[in-house]
């Protein structure tokens, strides 16, 4: 699962980066937030929990290990999506950018819980 989400992330960062040079390039940054968290918890909170989780396999294999990935994964997507709408002028979507940021929010919890249970004890082989 850790290289899982270290593919995941690789692509959240070639997508953060589009977005970084299509704000540079057309000198607009309406995009900001979006690049932002595309980049933070796509590329680099993904990445080093994939890291985390190939170098701690027990924390990664844990059911909350799994609760973690399917949360931040389901949940990352749509609340990028939610404010790419939201920032072309769909207020409607305000309800799943706050559905998509709970899911990320609990599935850190998870990541939390599964950190201090798997690493750093007699499981963490
Ligand atoms: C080719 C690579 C990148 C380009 C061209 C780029 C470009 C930009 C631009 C144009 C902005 C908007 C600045 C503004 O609103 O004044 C921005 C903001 C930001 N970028 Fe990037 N970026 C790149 C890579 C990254 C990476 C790799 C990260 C993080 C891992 C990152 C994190 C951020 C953050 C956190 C902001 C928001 C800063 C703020 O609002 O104060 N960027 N970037
Ligand atoms: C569920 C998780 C998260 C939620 C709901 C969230 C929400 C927000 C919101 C509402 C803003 C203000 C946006 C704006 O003014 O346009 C913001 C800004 C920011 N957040 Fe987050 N955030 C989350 C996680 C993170 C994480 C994990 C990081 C860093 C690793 C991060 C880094 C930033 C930065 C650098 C800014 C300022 C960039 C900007 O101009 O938009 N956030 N966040």
């Amino acid at each position: 699962m850790g290289i899982q989400l270290i593919k995941i992330a690789a692509v959240y960062f070639f997508i953060g980066i589009l977005l970084g040079m299509y704000m540079s390039i057309n000198h607009t940054y309406n995009y900001s937030s979006i690049h932002a968290h595309v980049n933070l918890l796509g590329w680099a909170s993904l990445g080093l929990a994939g890291v985390i989780y190939h170098l701690f396999p027990a924390a990664g294999e844990s059911i909350f290990g799994k609760v973690h990935f399917w949360l931040h994964n389901i949940g990352l997507p749509l609340m990028m999506t939610g404010l790419f709408l939201l920032v072309h002028g769909y207020e409607a979507v305000e309800p799943v950018i706050a559905a998509g940021g709970i899911l990320v929010t609990l599935g850190v919890l998870s990541f939390l819980y599964t950190v201090f249970t798997n690493i750093g004890t007699r499981h963490d082989k």
